[in-house]
């Protein structure tokens, strides 16, 4: 047994900056984590594809073609030439309305490349993509995590008010599991997609509190029932992806502990105004 996972804090709402500040600029871009960081939102969120080389890129989708009008596949390219793709021009080709010419240079990036610009000045709040998909992507996120120093030997760097430095994410759970048996220090997420109302058994529950901090849920799914039977069980409940004011409020008030928000700007100023 691996031991109990981590506590997140329950007397905060956190803001997890979804792809970066991706409202105003391209998703999972430099440009759009760092207007994040200036909006003060407690996490950055990044979304991992393997690449064919190994490696890993932030980027959602694991083809190129609704970033970059490419037809590629991430799997079929390396880490080296999707840092070549200027996939920011096709951003301000398709945005009209907050295209920038300082996007133009915008180019996919590897974990890598963020936490090297980043390093101990942001939190990161990271998703392994289909990780079944790939072998040991969890040892690769490991060691990109331990190489720029945000994950020490035994422990998580935390922040200035006590937030730890990463938090990672996913839909699988054996991934998670494997991932808490490595490294029981690391606070993880369980995503879930509920079709209708967020509804999980008391076995999962008591299985889910062995290896998880908590859970990330889609906004329409959520209801104050369900955040409390998982506050009785530790585990933190964090909704996707809402950017509407009033919905951000109304998730505020339903007792949730963060969101996923596209315009952290928003999330930051409702949360502090609690
Ligand atoms: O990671 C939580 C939320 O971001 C899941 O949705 O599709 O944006 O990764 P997606
Ligand atoms: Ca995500």
């Amino acid at each position: 047994d691996a031991g109990d996972p981590v506590l997140l804090p329950d007397d905060r709402f956190l803001t997890i900056a979804h792809r970066g500040a991706s409202a105003y600029r391209p998703e999972h871009s430099i440009p759009a984590y760092l207007l994040a960081d200036e909006m003060g939102a407690d996490y950055i969120e990044l979304d991992l594809q393997m690449t064919r080389d190994g490696q890993l890129a932030v980027i959602h989708d694991n083809r190129l073609d609704r970033l970059a009008g490419m037809p590629e596949r991430v799997r079929d390219l390396t880490l080296d030439e999707m840092r070549r793709i200027p996939y920011g021009n096709h951003f301000n080709e398709e945005n009209p309305g907050i295209a920038d010419p300082d996007f133009a240079g915008v180019t996919f990036s590897g974990l890598s490349d963020v936490l090297s610009r980043f390093g101990n000045t942001a939190n990161y709040y990271i998703e392994l993509k289909d990780p079944g998909k790939w072998g040991e992507m969890e040892e690769a996120v490991l060691r990109d995590l331990t190489a720029y120093g945000i994950i020490g030997e035994r422990d998580v760097e935390s922040d200035p008010e006590g937030l730890p430095r990463v938090i990672l994410q996913s839909f699988s759970e054996q991934s998670l599991i494997r991932l808490h048996e490595l490294r029981p220090d690391i606070p993880l997420i369980r995503l879930y997609s509920f079709k209708g109302e967020a509804h999980l058994s008391s076995s999962t529950v008591r299985k889910l509190a062995g290896y998880a901090s908590g859970v990330g849920i889609p906004a329409a799914s959520a209801h104050s029932d369900f955040i409390e039977k998982m506050h009785d069980a530790g585990l933190a409940v964090h909704i996707f992806t809402v950017n509407d004011e009033d919905e951000i409020q109304k998730f505020i008030d339903m007792g949730a502990d963060g969101i996923f928000t596209d315009r952290p700007d928003a999330a930051v100023r409702l949360s502090q105004r609690h």
